[in-house]
């Protein structure tokens, strides 16, 4: 069973995603951390982020992988380095090239085969696994969005992160829209248990 979680950043997707995970015993996979370890790895190569063909390139040559929770392109860790406000400014630009959409999403297919999983993203349940079984858009304030944040990146002010993340919306738009027959969570005013409970209860109805 496949079961593809998709929303803009700070909605929940990944602790939710996650938690889901490990519930149903289900593997994970992080499609926004392939798009993050690719932008990383170009800006230290020195690879124009507003070369599509290169980028294209550079992401068939180096796949990024997953063991366990700890993410890694050619060999190296980049799990924290990706989380970085460096990264969190520009991956939009890499992430909007379809040549590296089409190798990724190729990618993330591959791995979403190998069994039951749940896959966070933005277009999960459009275009990578547009047969997904559950298919979950989740939503939340924006103000809610930039708190939650700032839980995660405390170096940077609350009005900075509403501001990087209303850009970022602006820039993924084209990737975001939900699927016609995804189910739609506000998260804004619900505990992680909360969201995670709602998703299983649609993983059971559809099991049975
Ligand atoms: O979910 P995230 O913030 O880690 O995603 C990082 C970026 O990658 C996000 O700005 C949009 C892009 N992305 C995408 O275009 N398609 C996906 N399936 C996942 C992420």
């Amino acid at each position: 069973m496949i079961v593809a979680i998709d929303g803009p950043a700070g909605a929940g997707k990944s602790t939710v995603a996650r938690t889901l995970a490990t519930r149903l015993g289900f593997r994970y996979l992080d499609t926004g951390a392939m798009y993050r370890a690719l932008t990383q790895l170009a800006l230290e190569k020195g690879v124009s982020l507003e070369d599509g063909a290169a980028l294209g390139d550079l992401a068939r040559r180096e796949p990024v992988s997953f063991e366990g929770d700890r993410v890694f392109i050619r060999d190296e860790d980049v799990t924290e380095a990706i989380r970085l406000p460096r990264i969190d400014r520009v991956v939009s630009s890499v992430a909007r090239h379809l040549e590296v959409r089409e190798v990724m999403r190729e990618r993330q297919r591959e791995l979403g085969s190998y069994g039951d999983a749940v896959i966070e993203g933005r277009d999960i349940g459009t275009v990578v696994c547009p047969d997904a079984d559950v298919k979950v858009y989740l939503v939340a304030d924006a103000a809610e969005r930039a708190r939650r944040r700032k839980a995660d990146r405390p170096e940077i002010g609350e009005q900075a992160l509403a501001t990087d993340l209303r850009l970022r919306d602006e820039r993924d738009a084209a990737q975001m829209q939900p699927a016609p027959d995804a189910q739609e969570i506000d998260t804004t005013e619900l505990s992680i248990e909360q969201v995670v409970d709602r998703i299983e209860q649609l993983v059971l109805a559809r099991s049975a």
